[in-house]
């Protein structure tokens, strides 16, 4: 306690000094999902098991489809995010600190879920598959990506994961409606193999308020934006600027989360519905940091322009990432937690 506080206010001294750091003035923010199914508390009621399945316990190679017509200032971001996996570069509380928590999780060999980066990209800029998607048609994207000539992305059923994301007039299908982004594996029938892929949407035109929350806010929620404490302005800033992108970046944490300990959806999940499972992140839906249930999406810090962030990621960019299960703690954790 006494080391916390110590901490705290040689933060605050160092804000004085510059007005470029960060500010450690922790803040609540309050959701609109009073609903949410959170368990920031440790809790004996969550009954994730392992099914004996594996997990991504070889080095994980990511490899990125651009699908449509992308932002090159949008691309960066989620770049530079995705680089911070592996970089030991950042501060703490880093992106890598947080992926700390996803390898904690093993097969029944006793592997750990390993690193994880960014190995290729591939850009479908010509809409391969169309602008309406449906969740199997994703799986044709990622063939068009590694059968494309001449700059196809490798085929590497040995440890790749592909991560589809799809621009701002592309529709998927349930997106907006039920889902941000899943993940699953693709079909031999499809591929010739089975490998792990996610597919995450750009919100920021279709749904911010339903995919880019705490950025944007539901419409149709009955309720009020939130005020924070300090009496400032509705809405948190997004820390780069695009709360499309911005609130992508969680979802897109969120999908590697569980892509990595439920590849084949048969590994790390609760409930007993293999069709519906409650995965690591599931289970922290609107949780980034400490505190947070019951309406608050916990602590997180603010940036010089009032931003709200929990992650440093490479060349100075602040990000703010939902926590997953602890499997040790038994409760929702990040890097950023206070306790
Ligand atoms: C692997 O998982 C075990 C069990 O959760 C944990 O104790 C250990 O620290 C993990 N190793 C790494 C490298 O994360």
């Amino acid at each position: 306690m006494d080391n916390k506080l110590h901490y705290f206010h040689y933060l605050q001294f160092l804000l004085l000094l510059s007005s470029s750091c960060f500010s450690l003035v922790a803040f609540s923010w309050i959701s609109p999902y009073n609903e949410n199914k959170n368990y920031e508390g440790s809790s004996d009621l969550v009954n994730l098991e392992y099914h004996m399945g594996p997990v991504l316990s070889s080095p994980i190679k990511l490899y990125i489809i651009w699908y449509g017509n992308w932002n090159p200032s949008h691309q960066a971001t989620i770049r530079d995010f995705l680089n911070s996996f592996s970089s030991s570069y950042a501060p703490h509380p880093s992106v890598a600190d947080w992926w700390r928590t996803i390898r904690l999780y093993t097969d029944q060999t006793g592997q750990n879920i390993s690193t994880i980066s960014l190995s290729g990209e591939f850009f479908d800029f010509k809409y391969s598959q169309g602008k309406y998607l449906s969740r199997l048609s994703v799986q044709y994207v990622i063939k068009n990506a590694v059968r494309s000539y001449p700059k196809a992305l490798p085929l590497n059923y040995k440890n790749g994961v592909y991560l589809v994301l799809t621009s701002y007039d592309v529709q998927v299908q349930e997106f907006c409606r039920a889902v941000c982004g899943f993940h699953y594996f693709t079909f031999p029938s499809i591929l010739g193999v089975t490998v792990p892929y996610a597919w995450v949407g750009y919100s920021g035109k279709q749904c911010p308020g339903f995919c880019a929350y705490p950025f944007a806010w539901p419409k149709n929620s009955g309720k009020p934006p939130p005020s924070t404490i300090n009496g400032g302005n509705s809405l948190m800033g997004a820390p780069n600027g695009d709360p499309g992108v911005d609130g992508m970046i969680s979802v897109i944490a969120h999908e590697l989360a569980e892509v990595s300990s439920n590849p084949l959806v048969n590994a790390w999940y609760a409930g007993n519905d293999p069709i519906a499972p409650t995965e690591i992140a599931d289970l922290c839906l609107g949780v980034y940091g400490t505190g947070a249930g019951g309406g608050f999406v916990g602590q997180v810090y603010k940036d010089s322009w009032g931003n709200g962030f929990n992650l440093h990621g490479v060349k100075g960019r602040k990000f703010l990432v939902q926590w997953v299960w602890n499997p040790l703690r038994k409760r929702c954790f990040g890097p950023n937690a206070m306790d």
